[in-house]
């Protein structure tokens, strides 16, 4: 098996960073998500262009395995995880974690202090294992749909 590996983000990637947060939506979720739901979701990544500028406006690593991008991760200021997807074939092998891993050292080292994300009820187990503390149950309206999510955060080592 080819271990992860990461790069920044190009221009270039926006369309099948697309494709990726949508599949891990779809059926990473499933569980936890109506259809309904999962498809308001997806929805963020339907303007290409509004997200491409999204992903260029934030810190955006793209994990590769073998050299296709398999996940991505986005720092937005030095406080907070914006998103954070892998694509469904991928998952469990540890691609989030590097990806993390990277955005929490970058986090740091550009003085952050601590880093907050409002996370998917699947991702939950995932930042809690990384030390990650529930803070509050939040809701968030995406194209009329209510989602659930908990928002987490994890004071940074200096
Ligand atoms: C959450 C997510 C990013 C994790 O990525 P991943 O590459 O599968 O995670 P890793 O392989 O690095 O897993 C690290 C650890 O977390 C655990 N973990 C990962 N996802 C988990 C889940 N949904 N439930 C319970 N544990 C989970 C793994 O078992 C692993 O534990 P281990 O170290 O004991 O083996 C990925 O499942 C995903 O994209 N989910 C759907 C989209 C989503 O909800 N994104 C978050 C938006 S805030």
């Amino acid at each position: 098996m080819t271990p992860p590996a990461l790069r920044p983000y190009l221009p270039a990637d926006a369309p099948v960073l697309a494709a990726i947060l949508c599949a891990s939506i779809d059926e990473l979720t499933a569980e936890d998500y109506t259809e309904d739901q999962r498809a308001a979701w997806m929805s963020i990544a339907d303007d290409e262009a509004e997200f491409a500028k999204r992903l260029a406006s934030r810190l955006t690593l793209v994990a590769t395995m073998g050299g296709a991008p398999v996940g991505f991760a986005a720092l937005e200021g030095t406080e907070l995880i914006d998103l954070l997807y892998v694509f469904p074939s991928a998952a469990g092998q540890g691609v989030g974690t590097l990806l993390c891993d990277a955005l929490e050292k970058l986090a740091a080292a550009r003085g952050g202090k601590k880093l907050t994300v409002d996370s998917s009820d699947t991702a939950e187990p995932f930042f809690k294992k990384r030390g990650y503390i529930p803070q509050s149950r939040n809701t968030r309206v995406v194209a009329d749909q209510w989602l659930g999510l908990t928002t987490l955060t994890k004071e940074l080592a200096p």
